[in-house]
């Protein structure tokens, strides 16, 4: 190959990757049908499902109780990206460093970060190393996580409008409409982050939730037939227990869904004229009742 053809190659190739990148600039510029966020601030007030409270009263405060309006914390209000952003593959030196790239977790912790502005990674990388709990616990999957940016596959959220259950031709203010989702009730809805295995377009690749790949591999191959929202969300319940903060609560929900049953038989064993060896033959069987494996993670 001669100097020019591949100069013409790398020119090729170079526009290639422009037209890409293009794609991708129009792709994320669509995300949510808004530009991206370009602060924390912006962020969080476009997410804020206070906007709901008002007339989804009981709905709101089931939500509030669960781990998806706190889905940058684990228990006990424990920040976990502050360990993260300060030792291994994705430490920064300072916050100002940090970039979207520094928050694979955001993938299903917080997927609206994906789509915002570069500014906002260094300001939520500010506001985890100083702990600010108040601003960390408003980071969260809210009403339009799963309304809007997650509920339609084949294309992107129409925008101004909502999807749920069934089609409404009118909505409060802001939103036009509700368009029917049936993506929504389906157990892939749930499984875009609850995940299937190693998260490979990632350097490195991040791996946290496997139990959508448990269900479909264990639960539906050997003949299970209900859904998640069958089993999590029965009468539009949003408070998608267990919540691991309620140690009692969660307790009794793990023995009903792991039964188990103990047999013992006590006997003694003589090896030899006056030795006596007690023994026991000890039968343990737990079912689970659950549609994947427990515990996940
Ligand atoms: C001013 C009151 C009001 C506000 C604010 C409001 N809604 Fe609604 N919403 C309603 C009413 C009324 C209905 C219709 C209820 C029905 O027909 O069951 C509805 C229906 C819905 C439905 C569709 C239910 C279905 O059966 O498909 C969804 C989803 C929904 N709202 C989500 C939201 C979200 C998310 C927000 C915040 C961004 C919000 N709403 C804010 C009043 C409101
Ligand atoms: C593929 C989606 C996905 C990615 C990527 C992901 N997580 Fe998770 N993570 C989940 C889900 C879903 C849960 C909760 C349910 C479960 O454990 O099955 C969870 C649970 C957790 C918990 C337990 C929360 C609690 O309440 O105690 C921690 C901590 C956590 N993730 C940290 C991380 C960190 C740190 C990263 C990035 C390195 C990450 N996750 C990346 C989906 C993900
Ligand atoms: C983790 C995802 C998720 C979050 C977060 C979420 N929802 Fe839902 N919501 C669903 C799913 C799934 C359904 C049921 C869809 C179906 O049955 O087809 C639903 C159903 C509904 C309905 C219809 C209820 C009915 O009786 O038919 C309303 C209204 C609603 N959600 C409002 C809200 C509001 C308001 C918020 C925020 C406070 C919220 N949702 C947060 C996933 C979510
Ligand atoms: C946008 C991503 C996302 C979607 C969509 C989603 N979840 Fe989650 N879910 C999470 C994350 C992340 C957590 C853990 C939050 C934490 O505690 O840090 C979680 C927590 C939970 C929990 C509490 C147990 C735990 O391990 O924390 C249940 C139960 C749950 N989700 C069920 C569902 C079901 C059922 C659906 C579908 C209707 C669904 N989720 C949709 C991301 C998601
Ligand atoms: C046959 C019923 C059933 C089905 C189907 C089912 N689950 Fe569960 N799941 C359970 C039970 C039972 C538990 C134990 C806690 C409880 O009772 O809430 C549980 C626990 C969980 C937990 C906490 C896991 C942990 O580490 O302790 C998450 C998260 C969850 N389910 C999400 C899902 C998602 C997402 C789907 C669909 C892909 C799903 N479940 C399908 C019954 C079911």
């Amino acid at each position: 190959m001669n100097g020019s053809a591949l100069y013409k190659k790398v020119v090729l190739l170079g526009a290639a990757v422009a037209a890409l990148s293009l794609c991708g600039a129009v792709w994320v510029w669509a995300a949510g049908g808004q530009a991206p966020a370009q602060s924390l601030a912006e962020l969080l007030e476009r997410y804020d499902s206070k906007r709901c409270q008002e007339c989804h009263t009981e709905i709101y405060e089931q939500w509030s109780r669960s781990h998806h309006a706190r889905s940058l914390m684990g228990l006990d209000g424990f920040s976990f990206m502050s360990k993260y952003l300060r030792k291994g593959p994705l430490a920064v030196n300072k916050p100002q460093d940090a970039t979207l790239a520094n928050f694979p977790c955001a993938k299903c912790h917080l997927p609206q970060l994906m789509s915002a502005g570069p500014k906002v990674a260094q300001e939520l990388a500010e506001v985890i190393w100083r702990d600010d709990k108040a601003v960390v616990g408003r980071l969260n999957i809210g009403c339009l996580v799963c309304h809007q940016d997650k509920a339609v596959v084949h294309h992107r959220p129409e925008p101004g409008v909502l999807y749920g259950p069934k089609a409404l031709p009118e909505h409060e203010g802001e939103i036009k409409a509700v368009r029917k989702s049936s993506f929504m009730a389906s157990p892939a809805f749930c499984g875009q982050c609850h995940g299937m295995g190693p998260n490979f377009e990632f350097t490195p690749p991040v791996q946290c939730a496997t139990l959508y790949g448990s269900y479909l591999n264990g639960y539906v191959a050997d003949g299970g037939s209900r859904t998640c929202l069958d089993c999590h969300m029965s009468g539009a319940d949003h408070t998608f227990p267990p919540d691991f903060s309620d140690k009692e609560a969660t307790a009794k929900l793990y023995r009903a869904a792991l039964p188990m049953e103990v047999e013992a038989l006590p006997y003694t064993f003589h090896p030899g004229h006056k030795e006596n060896a007690p023994q026991v033959v000890v039968g343990v069987t737990i079912q689970n009742r659950a549609g994947h494996r427990i515990p996940d993670g």
